[in-house]
């Protein structure tokens, strides 16, 4: 019986395996999703890997209770020894694997093509992909990676009270979240990110947005900014309302010095991307800026990963921000000339 969106989600789907996958015959394809997430987008990423030719498999298991290492005493044996044995596979967990060893394992053998769509169900899928001109996307964000690529400097401001500065290493890979057919780990459309320089990264980071980490550090929407007091990349202080309280209890509840780390800084750049409960939408609204703690992945340190248990992002809203001398973006609005021109075909 047809249900809501069920021929929007199936375009969906199939223009994530198709077009951007590029799901080839005879590949393996596994799809992972836990119990608290919305299992249509995975029943329809299946059936697409099977049209386009791949021998698929959906592992569909416990839900863990927290992100990243925390994960591994929850999963099932057979998946953690699967994961990393797979051409593709598509991450759609309510509870993140991203940044666990399972996942570390996997973006880094040099064969897997890993795709984190972590909580996202048939109204974004189809929102968040199926109404997104993906080839006008990639021009945008090609544009903007390579300008963040030739920049050694950045500062970042909002009006929530972020000024936060650092140095950009350009040895460092940086992540431009549109194309899933090398092998690697990858996120969802319409985000750039890098890990600044170590040891650069100085000055107040004020998320306004959302901050969601898994388990009690899913604050969610933010009733009043969460100020992190950052010197030399790490946390000094966490301040704000009862959310900034319960964050820093919980960050002292993992024991871990490398929670404490920024790990990465990224831009957001996806036109339909509202702020609401998803963490992985949300660091996408436009012209947002987002950090994260913790677990550095070696999409952003270029090598080994920097581990740390678990893995807290945040959202700056309506930024500005600045490379080099070059004011790239300012209040949400990019600035720039030429990606001022580019973001019209999105009516930004
Ligand atoms: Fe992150």
């Amino acid at each position: 019986m047809p249900t809501y969106l069920d021929l929007e989600v199936a375009r969906a789907a199939y223009k994530i395996m198709h077009d951007l996958v590029q799901v080839k015959p005879g590949e393996s394809v596994l799809i992972t999703s836990d119990s608290k997430a919305d299992f249509r987008p995975t029943e329809e990423l299946a059936k697409a890997a099977e049209i386009l030719g791949g021998k698929v498999m959906v592992a569909w298991h416990s839900t863990p209770k927290g992100y990243g290492a925390l994960t591994m005493p929850y999963l099932p044996e057979p998946l953690k020894a699967c994961v990393d044995k797979t051409d593709v596979w598509i991450e759609m967990n309510d509870q993140w694997l991203l940044y666990s060893p399972i996942w570390d394992k996997a973006v880094t053998n040099g064969r897997t093509r890993q795709v984190m769509l972590g909580g996202l169900g048939v109204e974004r899928i189809v929102r968040l992909f199926g109404e997104v001109d993906i080839p006008a996307l990639k021009v945008f964000q090609d544009t903007l990676t390579d300008m963040v690529h030739r920049a050694r400097r950045g500062h970042i401001i909002n009006a929530a009270g972020t000024d936060v500065s650092f140095e950009i290493d350009g040895a460092r890979p940086v992540t431009n979240e549109i194309r899933y057919d090398i092998p690697g780990g990858h996120f969802m459309i319409g985000q750039i990110g890098w890990g600044p320089k170590e040891g650069t990264i100085n000055g107040v980071i004020a998320f306004d947005g959302t901050i969601s980490g898994g388990g009690d550090a899913d604050l969610g929407k933010l009733e009043e900014p969460v100020f992190y007091d950052v010197k030399a990349d790490r946390i000094q202080a966490i301040r704000g309302g009862w959310q900034a309280d319960k964050l820093r209890a919980y960050y002292a509840s993992l024991e871990d010095p490398n929670m404490y780390l920024a790990a990465h800084v990224c831009f957001g750049v996806l036109p339909t991307a509202q702020l609401g409960e998803c963490t992985t939408e949300n660091e996408r609204v436009w012209g947002s800026t987002q950090w994260g703690f913790g677990h550095q992945g070696s999409c952003f340190t270029g090598g080994e990963p920097r581990t740390a248990k678990s893995h807290i992002d945040g959202i700056c809203l309506s930024s500005t921000v600045w490379l080099d001398d070059v004011k790239v973006l300012e209040n949400g609005k990019f600035v720039e000339p030429r990606l001022a021109e580019l973001a019209r075909a999105f009516g930004k």
